[in-house]
């Protein structure tokens, strides 16, 4: 991909300053105006034999929380990953039908998955920070990418853009072990936030975090979206409400020995939750599911 606008290191060049695109006006156009990020078209995944997800489509926009729910084990994990092709790395996966990422194929000939890794980051549920200091887990993948400019100043900036900046900046030498977990999953997302990426999907970020980080996570993902388009997997439709602007609700379909997640529905957030078009869709947000 790299002679792609999109995808060439030379568009990655660092172009955010979180500090400033903070005070830039929320973007308020309706969703049918917005762009498009992902364009998702009759996606399926299967780990050998096992059908995990099938016929997916939906287009995810840009600079808009996107929320993926539905019940344990109908693919939402297997759908995320599969956006900035972490699901390359499972031995036996089938990847069918195709995802453009700006028109691109993502799973294209001349596609540099590491490239692609970079422009969509990940976060997972449960903090995992590398038993480094503070400062080398952010420096970290800079490093590793050769990224321009001064570590430090990036370093700032992206603990900056995680929230974090004022509880760590006197500690950055210290073991990131040390720190809570709410903190270990926004340096988590500092940590994604470094190497500028323009995507970031997040997969149950705050199931292991008390109410005080969880909500400091979701203010977090509010400021996060003026720069960037987030995805986020939740089993907590709570969460799903206040964060997302779409949700896409999975569910898992039983047809003879077979089991496999399929995307019921997908809207915007308020519709889902308040007047969804499927019943299935209604009974999960409804709690009368299963
Ligand atoms: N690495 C893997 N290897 C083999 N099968 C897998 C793998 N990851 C997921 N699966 C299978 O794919 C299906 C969907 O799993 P997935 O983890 O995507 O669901 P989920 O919706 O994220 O569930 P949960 O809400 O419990 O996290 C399950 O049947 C699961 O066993
Ligand atoms: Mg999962």
């Amino acid at each position: 991909m790299s002679e792609t606008p999109h995808m060439s290191t030379e568009a990655a060049a660092p172009t955010i300053d979180v500090a400033s695109s903070i005070r830039a006006e929320a973007d308020e156009r309706p969703v049918a105006k917005r762009d498009v990020v992902f364009n998702i078209d009759d996606l399926s995944v299967a780990y050998g034999s096992n059908v995990a997800v099938k016929r997916v489509n939906l287009d995810i926009y840009k600079n808009l929380i996107t929320a993926v729910i539905g019940p344990s084990g109908c693919g939402k994990s297997t759908f995320i990953r599969c956006l900035n092709r972490m699901n390359d790395l499972v031995p036996g996966v089938k990847i069918g039908g195709t995802i453009h990422y700006h028109g691109e194929d993502l799973y294209g000939a001349d596609a540099d998955p590491v490239e692609v890794r970079r422009r969509i980051g990940m976060v997972f549920q449960k903090p995992n920070p590398f038993p480094k200091s503070i400062y080398d887990n952010v420096a970290f993948a800079p490093k590793v990418l050769g990224l321009p400019g001064s570590m430090d100043e990036r370093v700032e900036r992206a603990l900056k853009g995680a929230a974090l900046w004022d509880e760590v900046k006197d500690r950055l030498k210290r073991t990131a072990l040390a720190l809570s977990g709410g903190q270990q999953q926004r340096l988590c997302i500092a940590r994604a936030l470094a190497v500028e990426p323009e995507v970031i999907l997040l997969d149950e970020p705050a199931s292991a975090l008390d109410p005080i980080s969880t909500a400091a996570i979701e203010d977090l993902m509010h400021e996060l979206k003026r720069d960037y388009t987030l995805v986020i997997v939740t089993h907590n439709m709570q969460q799903a409400a206040r964060v997302a602007d779409m949700t896409a609700f999975f569910s898992l379909e039983v047809a003879e020995a077979d089991r496999y997640g399929i995307l019921v529905e997908y809207d915007e957030t308020t519709n889902i939750f308040t007047h969804p078009a499927d019943k299935r869709t209604e009974d999960y947000v409804t709690g009368r599911f299963g």
